[in-house]
């Protein structure tokens, strides 16, 4: 029987990153993906082809293809910069301090309240297409430096206006609780109470949010008042993760899986029960090396321990004004294997398949397997480690294809 494609890629290293192949990356060398209607609907060995008619057929000329990748923790909805504490912090003052004196997040805060919500769309539309150049076809951006109702749903807009030009897959986190808005200062509670009780509800109503974020952390907010941030979420329907033992140990990470969290991200100060009940729970570890790097920290996620627990664990970029103003997939890829000792291949694994699972989008995109939508990178390396090792690896230039379609 014939095979009808609308785009046949031949001669293709294909790293499937898919757990059925049992090779590293789940390679398939000499392969062949057929994609039809924006699906991948063949995958294998050029040479067991069946008979096909494709209107494209594209010559990978044994390049590598991938699939998109995924940045599943970013930030990328903000206005103004933070250069100034970033000389700060050189000069000594610790991010907790800086936060402390209103800085911080605060200062992002500011900025993006002040902005108008049309700049706002058009400095996060030219962030999206920086880091689709760069081999992303799903990106996560959270809500988070409004801490009022009308700057959240400003920001969140702002993440759908990105997501309506189709340039690729978008998810949208509404993190309410990322930081006390100074006109709540000693009233943190209150605070959650607006979080829970009027934003929530409105974000939901209006279909703004995909999940709900909070930080959990001594600047941030209490293990109690982000379980009441669930539980408002749960309500809504909307599924939860967290920003969870940066800084220390909080619990954190326990209560996101308690609350079947997609994922707990940050992870640093995490302890072996905290691994455990992630692991009890599916709960994706989110490590985050751009914001360990930038903010000087010396204590490492504990890798060996999520490993010990088979815990996925996915990597992003963390993409934001102060903790990592770091856009670039490779330079993670890089961060993740030299300061965290992740092999080449977790990595790519972190930033594909493990990050489509972090957003709950693991049968969706993040691996080449007939059925998943046709996100895919040709790559023009001689093998996938390159992606982890070419730090600054935008000047591959990678061709990509989103549901299909040559960007
Ligand atoms: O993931 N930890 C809290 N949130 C961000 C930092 C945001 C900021 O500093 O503006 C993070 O590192
Ligand atoms: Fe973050």
């Amino acid at each position: 029987m014939t095979q009808y494609f609308d785009t046949l890629f031949i001669n293709a290293n294909l790293a499937t990153m898919s757990q059925e192949v049992a090779t590293p990356y789940g390679a398939i060398k000499n392969g062949a993906l057929g994609v039809k209607d924006g699906r991948i609907t063949w995958v294998g060995k050029g040479k067991d082809l069946p008979k096909y008619e494709a209107n494209t057929v594209r010559d990978c000329k044994h390049w590598w293809l991938s699939p998109g990748l995924v940045d599943c923790h970013t930030h990328m909805v903000f206005a103004g910069s933070r250069a100034q504490e970033f000389e700060q912090r050189l000069l000594g003052t610790s991010y907790a301090d800086i936060a402390k004196n209103g800085g911080g997040i605060i200062s992002t805060v500011t900025a993006t309240r002040a902005a108008s919500e049309h700049d706002l769309c058009e400095d996060t539309w030219s962030w999206a297409c920086v880091s689709s150049a760069s081999g992303v076809t799903t990106l996560e951006m959270k809500s988070g430096y409004g801490l009022d109702l009308e700057t959240e749903l400003k920001m969140l807009r702002a993440a759908k206006y990105v997501e309506d030009t189709g340039l690729l897959r978008i998810r949208k986190t509404f993190l309410g609780a990322h930081a006390l808005p100074p006109e709540y200062a000693g009233r943190a509670d209150d605070y959650i109470d607006l979080v829970c009780k009027e934003m929530i509800p409105v974000i939901a109503a209006e279909n703004l949010a995909d999940a709900v974020d909070g930080f959990c952390e001594n600047i941030g907010f209490s293990p109690v008042q982000i379980r009441r941030v669930f539980e408002a979420a749960k309500k809504h329907g909307l599924p939860v993760k967290l920003h969870a033992e940066q800084l220390s140990n909080q619990g954190g990470a326990k209560l996101a899986a308690e609350f079947g969290a997609l994922s707990a991200d940050h992870l640093e100060h995490i302890d072996e029960a905290g691994v455990q009940a992630m692991a009890e729970a599916g709960t994706v570890a989110v490590i985050l090396p751009g914001a360990f790097y930038t903010l000087g920290e010396t204590l490492k996620p504990p890798i060996d321990l999520f490993r010990k627990y088979k815990v996925p664990m996915a990597l992003a970029t963390d993409f934001n004004p102060g903790s990592s103003p770091i856009i670039s997939p490779y330079v993670i890829l890089n961060q993740a294997c030299i300061l965290f000792g992740f092999t080449p291949e977790e990595a790519l694994l972190a930033m594909t398949l493990n990050g489509a699972k972090a957003l709950g989008l693991e049968h969706e995109t993040g691996s080449l397997v007939v059925g998943k939508s046709a996100d895919l990178v040709e790559w023009p390396i001689d093998s996938p480690a390159e992606l982890c090792y070419w730090m600054n690896g935008t000047s591959l230039a990678p061709n990509r294809y989103y549901k299909g379609k040559l960007l």
